[in-house]
């Protein structure tokens, strides 16, 4: 998990679709970030760009990195084609909203969204998060032990999420099938089978969806849906049907897959890492730094893709015009040149905050701020609440899911030795 600083192999000996690799990149991007800071996957010709300066510049040139692409191409190619076909047959084929668009149309689908996610809603819910993470610790703390991720990491962001949309709360498992059907088809090579049996799991989600919006039409309330489809910019067509299941998408799997992996992937740095633990429970004002340095560390989003509009050269190597560029905010938030001793982790590291896992620019994450409520609230009410935790069982091997993008704990038991002193 963390690079082990001597790295002897060679750039052909890792590759980026081997789920091994995927949850434990640090050593292969150690090894780009030294020879190959843009590299070209040969599995899917696509330009890996490692070093963080060079990610940032590309996150910060719209004209020459355009957002409108859809990964799905890039990794199941044909098979993503068939994808969008049954979509378009009984449901509605992803087209290119928020996420997926370049300015100045992107601005049209964020200005709706920067008015729900902003700080003083984020303020007001902060009460209700902590509600749910009490909730969440009462029904496992007299047990001793727990899954944590089914437990704790899984559910806190999926019923908030919920909630802001203004689905039921109880359903959270239900949205954790759609969340993970939205994302695979973007990374993981997959059958044509699987790739139907998914199509036919985003479809129930868009009809589900579909009847809320229908719901939200005829009587609207303070969430979310019934925000966007009653939005009326001045001047603009309201949101078509395909443009509203496309924000939806993006919300439930921007929204609820990295928070999971970021609650989950922190407690299991504070495991790893008893004397990070120890100071944080000694001084709960390092809660901050510990958030944005866990984000550093194991960053949730390890990479999202751009297309290049024309032929541009970073670091010696030309792009060529329509090449798909992946953007590694994980390895830019390792690179040396801008992370003293990056493998290390420590909570009073002065510029964790600078890390990448957010993005920056046009597309900075829109959920951050609610993002990091959730991650503070939540950990502070652990450690508040829980004693001496530690891991019940090893973890597996390898932790994560398999996936090109997102950084998720498969699983992670602990126990701990009661309720913490402070509760
Ligand atoms: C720890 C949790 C999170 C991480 C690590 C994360 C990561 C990211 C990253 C890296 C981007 C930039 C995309 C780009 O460069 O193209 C992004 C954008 C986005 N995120 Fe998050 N995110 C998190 C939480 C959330 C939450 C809670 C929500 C909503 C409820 C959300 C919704 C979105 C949306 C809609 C975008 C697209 C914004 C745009 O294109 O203007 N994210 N996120």
């Amino acid at each position: 998990m963390e690079a082990s600083g001597a790295v002897t192999a060679r750039v052909e000996d890792f590759s980026l679709m081997d789920p091994q690799v995927q949850s434990r990149p640090y050593d292969f991007y150690a090894l780009l970030h030294e020879h190959e800071p843009v590299y070209r996957m040969p599995e899917t010709g696509m330009y890996v760009v490692t070093r963080y300066a060079d990610v940032r510049a590309v996150l910060q040139d719209c004209e020459t990195f355009s957002n409108d692409v859809e990964l799905g191409f890039g990794v199941n190619g044909a098979g993503y084609q068939m994808y969008q076909d049954v979509l378009d047959q009984r449901g509605w084929r992803h087209v290119q909203t928020l996420q997926r668009t370049d300015p100045p149309r992107h601005g049209r689908y964020r200005k709706l969204l920067d008015q729900v996610f902003n700080v003083l809603r984020v303020q007001q819910l902060t009460p209700h998060i902590e509600e749910v993470a009490n909730d969440l610790i009462d029904g496992f703390i007299d047990q001793g032990e727990c899954e944590f991720v089914s437990a704790f990491a899984l559910p806190l962001p999926g019923i908030i999420i919920a909630e802001q949309l203004g689905l039921n709360r109880n359903e959270i498992a239900t949205f954790k099938a759609w969340c993970d059907a939205i994302i695979s088809p973007a990374s993981v090579a997959m059958s044509e089978a699987e790739l139907r049996a998914t199509a036919e799991v985003e479809l129930e989600m868009q009809h589900f969806l579909a009847a809320q919006f229908e719901d939200r039409r005829r009587n609207p309330g303070p969430d979310l849906i019934s925000g966007l489809v009653n939005a009326a910019v001045e001047g603009e067509e309201p949101l078509s049907m395909h443009e509203l299941q496309s924000l939806m998408e993006q919300l439930i799997a921007g929204g609820y897959d990295t928070t999971i992996s970021a609650l989950a992937n922190g407690l299991w740095l504070l495991l790893r890492h008893p004397e990070q633990m120890a100071k944080l429970r000694a001084d709960p004002a390092l809660l901050k730094g510990f958030v944005e340095e866990s984000l550093r560390y194991e960053s949730p989003v390890q990479g999202l893709v751009r297309r290049a509009t024309r032929p541009v050269e970073i670091a010696g190597v030309t792009i060529p015009k329509d090449a798909i560029v992946m953007v590694r905010y994980a390895a830019a938030n390792r690179d040396p040149a801008k992370f003293a001793c990056p493998h290390q982790f420590d909570i009073e590291r002065s510029n964790a905050a600078a890390h990448m896992a957010f993005g920056v620019g046009t597309h900075f994450c829109v959920g951050r701020l609610l993002a990091k409520q959730e991650l503070m609230t939540g950990f502070s009410i652990l450690l508040a609440r829980l004693g001496e935790i530690e891991l019940a069982r090893p973890v597996l091997d390898p932790p994560h899911h398999p996936s090109l993008i997102v950084h998720g704990m498969r699983e992670l038991h602990i126990r701990f030795s009661g309720r913490s002193a402070a509760a």
